[in-house]
């Protein structure tokens, strides 16, 4: 191992000064070969967060954490997607696109992340799973993507170790909201497999890193300009996170509603945002029309055939596909549920959605401290979306606790976040803007 001494690195940084590449890879090399600890690495990401990186920085950022790991190409037979989100609030979005992608005959190989300061993480969704593995090698991964149609995979030893080592410690210590820390992470796993088009879902709101659509779209653009500086096509929606998106916000809960959603029993806009981004998919690779893209992805839902890829791709990283039939057999269930039944009337008008996610990081859904175990078997429902009316005595959701005094807690957080007024307003819209990005 070599060791460097990080300290002059840091003090750039802190120094509002530009680090060199060379710098930059010796500072990730460093922390992810454990020749330095997480106290000098926080204190370089919160000298990032505050004084930013330049567009140079960033790239230099993004190749070493890609170059920290091998770099994967696939010999799919199949166009080859993929899509990520950079966080939000009951944004089940992934678990719904990767089999149904694969389902319209596209392949998805995406590497995916852990829950995220108040966000949550489809890999903590995919494991409350007994027995499914995200820790794919390389030959896994390639293997199933050719068998399956998909697969939803961790970074590893092997694939951008560096961002599994800086993703965990800036959940740990509030460095996340960063427009180039968070471009640097997600675009690394995107640019260490090889693809033929990268879907982003940037989200805007109170539930997302980014609370304005402004600056979400600063961060597509980020994302987007690493993707076409590396050769890559990109396409970026902005996407409303000013609510949660699904009505669950938790882990196993959430695999019990992917399982409605790709089983064509539950509609709304999480619905509606993966059949958009699977639509988009299709455009691209496969020349079909808007609407041919739209009816066919809504076609795979309501027949079936998605719900069928999910039982394989969990089958096949370990998992019980039973959970596809009747998930409550398999899943791990809280021991106390409480109702949330509305002791006010009105239409629900705005949503503190960072909020309800640390609600639900208080239930024990997400870490406090890197490392941290999560439960997989609390969380939240909560039905209601912004303009829907709510009547006095309604039952409105669910509060999934591990004991009766966390369960009382989360739901007056819960009751915190939620504004309801006497007047109807617009729901928000689902998708404020595409950008895209060619090579
Ligand atoms: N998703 C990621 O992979 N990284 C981030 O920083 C945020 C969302």
């Amino acid at each position: 191992m070599t060791v460097i001494d990080p300290r002059p690195i840091i003090a750039a940084k802190r120094d509002g000064q530009s680090l060199s590449a060379d710098e930059m890879k010796a500072f990730v090399d460093g922390y992810t070969g454990g020749s330095f600890a997480d106290a000098p690495a926080a204190a370089f990401l919160m000298a990032c967060l505050l004084n930013g990186l330049d567009d140079a920085e960033t790239l230099a950022l993004t190749r070493a954490m890609v170059e920290s790991g091998d770099t994967v190409h696939l010999a799919s037979t199949r166009p080859l997607v993929d899509k990520h989100s950079t966080g939000g609030v009951a944004d089940g979005v992934t678990l719904i696109f990767a089999p149904l992608a694969a389902a319209l005959g596209l392949s998805v190989a995406k590497l995916s992340g852990r829950g995220l300061g108040h966000t949550g993480g489809t890999l903590d969704k995919l494991e409350s799973i007994p027995g499914l593995r995200t820790d794919l090698s390389v030959e896994e991964l390639a293997r199933q993507v050719e068998t399956v149609g998909c697969a939803v995979a961790a970074q590893s030893d092997s694939l951008v170790p560096a961002d599994r080592a800086l993703y965990a410690l800036r959940d740990a210590t509030a460095t996340v909201p960063s427009i180039p820390l968070i471009a640097a992470s997600v675009m690394s796993k995107k640019l260490a497999v090889a693809t033929d088009l990268i879907l982003l879902d940037v989200k805007a709101g109170s539930g997302a890193f980014m609370k304005s659509s402004a600056q979400a779209v600063e961060l597509a653009q980020t994302c987007l300009s690493l993707a076409v500086g590396w050769g890559r096509s990109a396409l970026a929606a902005v996407t409303d996170m000013s609510q949660p998106l699904g009505d669950a916000i938790g882990n196993a809960i959430d695999i019990a509603e992917t399982v409605e959603v790709l089983g064509g029993r539950r509609g709304g806009r999480l619905r509606d945002l993966a059949v958009t981004f699977a639509a988009r998919g299709l455009e691209s690779l496969n020349g079909a029309s808007h609407d041919e893209a739209v009816a066919r992805a809504e076609a795979a839902l309501d027949d079936g055939s998605a719900l069928e890829r999910f039982a394989l791709m969990i089958q096949a990283q370990g998992g019980d596909p039973r959970v596809t039939q009747d998930p409550w057999a398999v899943l791990p269930r809280a021991p106390i549920v409480r109702p949330l039944v509305s002791d006010r009337a009105g239409f629900l008008v705005a949503v503190a959605a960072e909020d309800l996610g640390l609600a639900a990081v208080a239930l024990g859904a997400g870490r406090i401290r890197k490392g941290d175990p999560i439960d997989p078997a609390v969380g939240i429902w909560l039905r209601p979306k912004i303009g829907d009316p709510i009547e006095a005595g309604m039952l409105i959701g669910e509060v999934h606790a591990r004991s009766d005094a966390a369960a009382l807690e989360a739901e007056a957080s819960i009751w915190r976040t939620l504004t309801v007024g006497p007047e109807p307003v617009e729901p928000p819209p689902l998708v404020y803007t595409w950008l895209g990005g060619q090579p």
